[in-house]
């Protein structure tokens, strides 16, 4: 599975011959300067939570592209509010079998504000089915003993988890997460975009090393294939 990577917690996955973007916090990511909302692609946008970082671009792009938005029930009739064409509410523990495959919505423990001060609901995390293969989203959160129950029932190529601490999962963390979940291959995400979650690169990948795992801590615009 190909993925590319557009900063922060914003990645997109092609899977069954679509494409999926996930989190497109682009235009308020100093560190995606390079990156141009206007020009990414999407066929599925699945958004974790309410959080301006998370929600970002997500109604400019679904609009251009007429994307379906995949999010929990909240943040999904808000994104709808805020012109979204097209938007397939899930809630937790919920999943729906779309054209590419499968989307389980699952726990995170964080919280959900929207961007304008209303109720998110309760934040998410993504289990994606799909013939070329399975994977997980973490969204922000805290490593959670949930994680397991992702392991016990689904095989994943890859595992896409925050680890910038401060705000959800540092490192050490993520490790654990990685583990829950039985996965070995990583993407970082939700790091060094604001000073609080700046990490040590070598350190993080040192970690994941010596748990027998391979963390991909990829520049915004890079791609790797899964
Ligand atoms: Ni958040
Ligand atoms: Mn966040």
């Amino acid at each position: 599975m190909k993925v590319t990577y557009y900063g922060h917690a914003c990645f997109s996955v092609v899977a069954g011959g679509k494409t999926l973007l996930f989190d497109p916090f682009i235009s308020g990511n100093p560190l995606a300067k390079a990156i141009e909302a206007s020009s990414l692609r999407a066929d599925f946008i699945l958004v974790s939570h309410g959080h301006d970082d998370h929600v970002g671009d997500t109604v400019e792009i679904a609009k251009r592209t007429n994307a379906l938005v995949i999010a929990g029930f909240e943040v999904g009739e808000w994104l709808l509010k805020q012109g979204a064409p097209r938007v397939h509410h899930l809630n937790q523990g919920g999943g729906f079998n779309f054209d590419f495959g499968r989307v389980k919505y699952v726990n995170a423990i964080h919280s959900s504000t929207m961007p304008d001060g209303s109720a998110g609901g309760n934040p998410g995390g993504f289990v994606v089915e799909s013939e070329d293969g399975n994977f997980y989203f973490s969204g922000d959160t805290a490593l959670t003993m949930d994680m397991k129950l992702i392991g016990e029932s689904t095989r994943l190529k890859f595992a896409a988890l925050c680890l910038g601490d401060n705000f959800t999962m540092g490192p050490d963390d993520a490790v654990k997460a990685a583990e829950f979940v039985r996965c070995n291959e990583i993407l970082g995400v939700h790091f060094d975009t604001f000073p609080p979650i700046k990490i040590d690169h070598g350190l993080a990948i040192g970690k994941f090393r010596a748990a027998g795992k391979t963390l991909h801590l990829l520049r915004p615009g890079e791609a790797h294939d899964f």
